[in-house]
């Protein structure tokens, strides 16, 4: 079966711009589902690289990312066919070792496929990867690991160049601390030190659930990982890996944006399936604010909504409150009771939703890394653009709230990280439309929203 919508089409062409409209304070309630996680099967689809045999990956949402992702692993040979929800996966032919930068530089976790190249073929060629607009995102990390279990690396021309060194052709177990847990390096090595010889020991590592759902999907393909969750990762390397037909756990942040939806519009909602052990941050933050939230099954979350308090957030690795929930919570926080103090620590420039809230009514003010949230009374209706993925979310959260019609421009950001959420939000009672415009009237949309009603 052909690639679902959501990969293969862009939200805009060159003669028109999607644009979404949102009439809001529209009473939500229902279930939404729960799609797998963006970023787990990022990283697995890098780590199908690894895999000599056909294999299968399934609960995939049909994301921009994805789509990327795939493309890229095709153009180095590897064959991938969707069915469903499904992604078929041959490499048994790695024909190539050398991404292309068109490809790599849309798509950061496309870097991350540097670990499992170099393993499974001795030499990776790698473009200093893209991704959101979010900061600098350097890729030292993982290069230093490289090093450190054996690979030679130098920077050409903003390639990266990775090569093993030794007759064996196999990368060596080392000891590897990081300086920080980054999520991306602690993927590529540990997917790198599969193949490895010997031990490989990862301190400092991330802890997040989807380094957790690529270790067991490595492990059901026959990798020895221990530790994987906690700060310190061990893998011992093995020749080679076998074929695997592997589930996607659900996805924390979707799952996360949904709550807040029903927290902002005073709803009442569940979403399932989720894991709700990764979401205690998240609803950590959500019952200080004021909101209950319930677990009704062991896979299943449900929001019942309350007045909202101010309350401070600051990003920090998992299991520590997650970045990616960041802008949304400062959307939520816009309606609360009282001033909240927003920090973030992860990303250098991820407050850009700041200026495009405070369009619609929002008092925020940043300083430095922080946000100084003033709650009001209202939001109110009005064009705004998306800047980066999270963003996106956090401005269809005020949308669902603000008074009239808010029309969301940079769609193409939204589509990278959330399958059908127009549809998803419209089963539940919310009122959105996704059009087309000629590109010529989207910077203009303020004086001609009424034409677009
Ligand atoms: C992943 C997630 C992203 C999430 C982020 C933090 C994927 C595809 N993306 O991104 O959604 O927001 O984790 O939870 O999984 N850093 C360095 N040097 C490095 C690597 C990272 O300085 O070699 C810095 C980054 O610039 C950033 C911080 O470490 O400031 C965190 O980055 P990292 O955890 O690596 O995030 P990603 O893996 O890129």
């Amino acid at each position: 079966m052909a690639a679902t919508s959501q990969e293969t089409q862009s939200a805009a062409t060159d003669e028109e711009t999607s644009v979404l409209k949102i009439w809001g304070r529209k009473p939500l309630s229902g279930c939404i589902p729960i799609s797998g996680a963006k970023n787990s099967v990022l990283a697995i689809l890098a780590g199908t690289l690894l895999c000599p045999k056909q294999c299968r990956i399934s609960n995939v949402p049909s994301l921009a990312d994805i789509g990327k992702m795939c493309q890229i692993l095709r153009a180095l040979g590897v064959k991938i066919e969707r069915n469903g929800d499904a992604l078929e996966i041959d490499a048994s032919h790695v024909g190539s070792d050398r991404a292309p930068y068109e490809l790599v530089s849309k798509l950061r976790a496309s870097f991350f496929a540097v670990g499992p190249l170099l393993a499974r073929l001795g030499s990776a060629r790698m473009p200093l990867p893209g991704g959101c607009a979010i900061g600098a995102r350097p890729v030292d990390l993982h290069v230093r690991g490289l090093q450190a279990l054996g690979a030679e690396v130098r920077i050409e021309q903003g390639v990266v160049c990775a090569d093993v060194k030794g007759r064996s052709g196999r990368l060596k177990g080392a000891k590897i601390y990081l300086d920080y847990p980054s999520v991306g390096a602690t993927e590529t090595l540990m997917m790198a030190a599969t193949l490895a010889e010997g031990e490989t020991t990862i301190y400092n590592a991330a802890r997040e659930p989807e380094v957790v759902d690529l270790a067991s999907f490595c492990g059901a393909m026959g990798a020895i990982i221990h530790g994987a969750g906690t700060n310190t990762i061990t893998i011992v390397g093995v020749p080679e890996l076998h074929t695997v037909d592997y589930p996607i756990v659900p996805d924390r942040i979707e799952a996360g944006t949904f709550l807040v939806a029903a927290a902002i519009t005073h709803s009442e909602l569940s979403i399932a399936p989720v894991v709700p052990d990764h979401l205690t941050p998240i609803i950590a933050k959500l019952r200080e604010i004021g909101p209950q939230v319930v677990i009704d099954a062991p896979d299943t979350v449900r929001l019942i909504p309350s007045e909202l308090r101010a309350t401070d957030i600051e990003t920090l690795p998992y299991p520590g409150f997650p970045t990616d929930m960041q802008a949304q919570f400062s959307a939520l926080l816009t309606l609360a009771e009282g001033n909240s103090v927003i920090t973030e620590t992860v990303f250098e420039n991820r407050l850009r939703h700041v200026a495009e809230l405070s369009r619609m009514g929002a008092d925020i003010r940043v300083k430095g890394q922080n946000a100084i949230v003033r709650g009001v009374h209202g939001l109110s209706g009005v064009p705004v653009m998306a800047t980066d993925l999270r963003a996106a979310a956090a401005l269809v959260i005020a949308g669902l709230a603000a008074d009239g019609m808010t029309i969301v421009k940079g769609l193409h950001h939204l589509d990278r990280g959330y399958d059908n959420i127009e549809q998803k939000l419209r089963n539940v009672g919310a009122h959105l439309e996704r059009v087309k415009v000629p590109t010529e009237r989207v910077d203009n949309l303020a004086d001609s929203a009424e034409a677009l009603v």
